[in-house]
């Protein structure tokens, strides 16, 4: 998002029946992964359902700056990759937008290259710990221009003599977890990942995919994931699933709005990205997995959500890896469930594109809802739906916006965001596809 694009607040307002089937975007995820290990593949990889939000879109030109191509053909996006160390100093900064992901991911393409590369983002991203990162791709060989610097914008000179290393995961993070096993594809050796809580998969998958040597091991109650250096990966094709997380909101909309019944096909089911729908079904709603089936070596199914009474849970917090994205909408539609729901171990939540733990808090609050933020857990009082008619404040974050713009199709008067401009860093149709299953919102006037 462009940081001088006027801020778009948008109402949602009380929606009939939400019905239909439709289709999401692709896993923003998966997408990421297929640019950036296709440019370092050799030869060609076919995109099929490429993701073409902004932050996606960022990360395709920061790998054609880095010598590799890619480019819309037809239904597919064609990327032309350079091979492993093969990509080239860029002319400027690369600049990623409002993506963690992308910027991560990169940094760890750029340690296994001799190259001096600056990276910008917006002002959300430069907010954003790069340290968790940065340790370990130092540790390796990258080197930050800027000694002590820690956030965007930063500048890394990587090196064509990574070390390989064995690292444990300090948080459950995949970016982290990537960046690492992305930067050992270059290392002489063998480069492990240990991680305790499972974070997502796609890297291990998409590598093995495209032909890299990629072991897990369960020790103990750890995973040690092994990537061996001096890669050659091969240019494959790939299909990219729909996205969970851009699906999650629809699923949250079809259950509080009462007589809804909704199908989203061809949604990722990667278990690593399931929590939000494990704990909709024990809150009582209403969500099965149909016709499941592989596409592209991930689990998919078409996902069937009914409107139902949901009961407020405990969630976990060995869960919130695999729904790290989908605490702020799970809390804002807790509020119509009964009784409270509680979601502990929400460290993570605070580093995202804005501190979601209380962005989503004062959201709820700002919309007549009861809930408190205790160290890392949310809790949220249901009971009494939500009475609505407040503003929320997005910081800048996507999420934030589509979570509120869900509660206020069900809430007694109109929720507004403040800003719906930044929705389309990951999901650029969600109004069209939110509407065309009932959905009401409309602009408001700053
Ligand atoms: C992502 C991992 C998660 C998630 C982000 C995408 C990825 O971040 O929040 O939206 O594609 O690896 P962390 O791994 O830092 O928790």
């Amino acid at each position: 998002m462009n940081a001088q694009s006027p801020a778009k607040p948008l109402s949602a307002l009380k929606a009939g029946p939400l019905v239909g089937r439709v289709r999401v975007p692709g896993d923003k995820s998966i997408s990421h992964r297929a640019l950036i290990i296709g440019a370092l593949a050799t030869g060609t990889t076919r995109i099929k359902g490429l993701l073409e939000a902004e932050d996606v879109i960022n990360t395709a030109r920061a790998v054609e700056a880095l010598g590799a191509s890619a480019e819309k053909q037809g239904d597919f996006w064609i990327v032309k990759g350079r091979g492993v160390g093969g990509l080239r100093t860029p002319d400027g900064p690369l600049d990623f937008g409002n993506s963690g992901t992308g910027t991560r991911l990169m940094m760890g393409v750029v340690a296994g290259h001799p190259i001096t590369v600056k990276m910008t983002g917006d002002a959300s991203l430069s907010r954003r710990p790069m340290r968790r990162v940065l340790g370990p791709l130092v540790g390796m060989g990258l080197e930050i221009m800027e000694p002590g610097k820690e956030m965007l914008p930063l500048t890394l000179r990587g090196t064509s003599e990574l070390m390989p290393i064995v690292y444990r995961l300090p948080v459950p993070s995949a970016q982290v977890k990537s960046a690492v096993l992305i930067a050992g594809l270059h290392a002489a050796g063998k480069t492990t990942v240990i991680e305790r809580e499972p974070t997502r998969d796609h890297t291990e998958r998409m590598l093995r995919h495209f032909g890299a040597i990629v072991t897990s091991e369960a020790k103990g109650d750890e995973t040690h994931i092994t990537v061996t250096g001096d890669a050659e990966l091969v240019g494959r094709d790939i299909t990219v699933p729909g996205d969970p997380s851009s699906a999650a909101f629809l699923a949250a909309a079809a259950l509080i709005v009462p007589g809804s019944d909704i199908t989203i096909e061809g949604v990722l089911i990667n278990p690593t990205r399931t929590g939000l729908y494990v704990t909709l079904q024990e809150m009582g709603g209403d969500v099965s997995f149909e016709n499941v089936r592989e596409e592209g070596g991930e689990p998919v199914a078409d996902i069937r959500v009914r409107a139902s009474r949901l009961k407020g849970v405990h969630v976990p917090p060995e869960r919130a890896p695999s729904m790290i994205d989908e605490y702020p909408v799970l809390a804002a539609i807790s509020a119509f469930a009964e009784g409270q729901t509680r979601m502990d171990g929400l460290a993570e939540l605070k580093v995202k594109e804005s501190d979601r733990l209380q962005a989503t808090a004062a959201g709820l609050v700002a919309n007549g809802a009861r809930a408190n933020v205790d160290g890392d857990t949310l809790t949220v009082e249901g009971g009494n739906g939500m009475k609505g008619g407040g503003i929320v404040a997005t910081h800048l974050d996507h999420r934030i916006a589509m979570a509120f713009l869900t509660a206020g199709l069900a809430s007694d008067t109109p929720i507004t965001v403040d800003d719906a401009t930044m929705i389309a860093t990951s999901f650029p149709e969600f109004r069209p596809i939110m509407e065309t299953l009932g959905a009401r919102y409309v602009e408001v006037a700053r």
